[in-house]
């Protein structure tokens, strides 16, 4: 089975975001993903557990080719898109690509990206035999508004493409995005393996407690092999401090969310790279106890989340979104437990101790 644990990876998308979230297609070329696919390997995310390497919109032509596949954009990405799978894939990685189940890719849906027929409407099965002759690993499926434009029904567009896989090439992952306008949560674990439940997460505070708010109540739908995705990660990017940083991937991990990085992992600092390859933290992401954390509590700025762990201990992650720190005990969350361990740091406690969280961070303990 497919994607027992949360996909780890990397992929292009939040890289090539300027200030004002707009893509930069110009600096997608194939040596500036490749040159990030050789620092996910060179900077330990690899080793750490980061394997798909996934590229997204951005590196295609004006049209398909005469037989009707995608080709590479003919000034950015030569020799083409076979010869970029094949580079990445060479380094150790897996590799994904993104598609779309309506005529229109999001680049030309909202960035005025130019080509004609780049989506894959009437396309899946030449698509699909495509994927798997380039040898792809990972499909990110992307909706991009095909309801308006193309008159689609999302379940059943999202299906056919999963069918052509079906057939083609059973063992990609099949990561769909929707952004959680349909409810795919309620549909989407019958045939993917992992589904946006949110729009597009930007690289500030408030785009990350207002999509970490979007994910409550949603942990009963995800599974080994069938994940809620809250989206790609932002850590290092944008306006994130460390310890908004650290809790962002804290909540991803107490969420068993997909860690897929979108950093310049060529420029990356020590401190990006200790929170995105910490092995604790991405221990408890890729640990299924049975159920993906939930929220237990909240009050004012502290939002309490609980996750069983598959060794009977329990995370709990405290989430302080204010602007003072604030003191928790985790006996009150958990009322039979007598110790705890910080995630973080490995330190040992006392379940009765006072704990502080920082303002705009998170801390994530494992109590027993
Ligand atoms: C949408 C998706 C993003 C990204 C872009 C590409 O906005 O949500 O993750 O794939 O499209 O254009």
């Amino acid at each position: 089975m497919k994607a027992q644990t949360p996909p780890m990876g990397f992929n292009t998308w939040n890289r090539f975001l300027d200030s004002n979230n707009a893509p930069d297609w110009e600096a997608i070329t194939h040596k500036s993903v490749v040159d990030l696919a050789k620092a996910m390997v060179d900077s330990g995310l690899k080793d750490a557990g980061y394997e798909y390497f996934v590229m997204d919109d951005g590196f295609q032509g004006y049209s398909r080719d005469s037989k009707g596949r995608v080709q590479g954009h003919a000034r950015r990405f030569r020799p083409g898109v076979e010869e970029l799978v094949a580079e990445v894939k060479s380094l150790g990685l897996k590799m994904g690509i993104y598609a779309v189940p309506g005529r229109f890719t999001c680049g030309q849906q909202y960035q005025d990206y130019h080509g004609l027929d780049l989506g894959s409407l009437g396309y899946e099965e030449i698509d699909a035999q495509a994927f798997a002759d380039w040898g792809i690993d990972y499909l990110k499926y992307d909706w991009c508004r095909a309801h308006v434009n193309d008159g689609l029904d999302a379940p059943a567009a999202f299906r056919k493409m999963a069918d052509a896989l079906a057939k083609y090439a059973p063992d990609v992952v099949y990561s769909i995005s929707e952004y959680g306008l349909f409810e795919s949560h309620k549909w989407a674990p019958e045939f993917t393996n992992l589904w946006r439940t949110t729009d597009d997460l930007f690289a500030s505070w408030d785009s990350l407690v207002n999509t970490i708010d979007q994910q409550i109540g949603l942990e009963s739908y995800s599974s080994p092999g069938r994940w809620n995705d809250p989206d790609m990660l932002q850590i290092g990017n944008g306006t994130l401090t460390f310890s908004e940083n650290r809790a962002h991937m804290i909540i991803w991990a107490i969420l068993n969310a997909p860690l897929m990085a979108g950093n310049d992992l060529v420029n990356m600092s020590d401190e990006v790279r200790g929170i995105l390859t910490h092995k604790g933290l991405i221990a408890v992401n890729q640990d299924w106890g049975g159920r993906q954390g939930k929220l237990i509590a909240a009050d004012g700025g502290l939002q309490v989340w609980e996750k069983p762990m598959s060794d009977g201990t329990t995370a709990l992650a405290f989430l302080n979104r204010g602007e003072r720190a604030v003191s928790v005990k985790a006996s009150v969350y958990a009322e039979a437990a007598t110790k705890l361990k910080d995630v973080w740091s490995g330190d040992g406690a006392s379940a009765t101790d006072s704990i502080e969280v920082e303002p705009h961070g998170a801390l994530l303990v494992i109590v027993s």
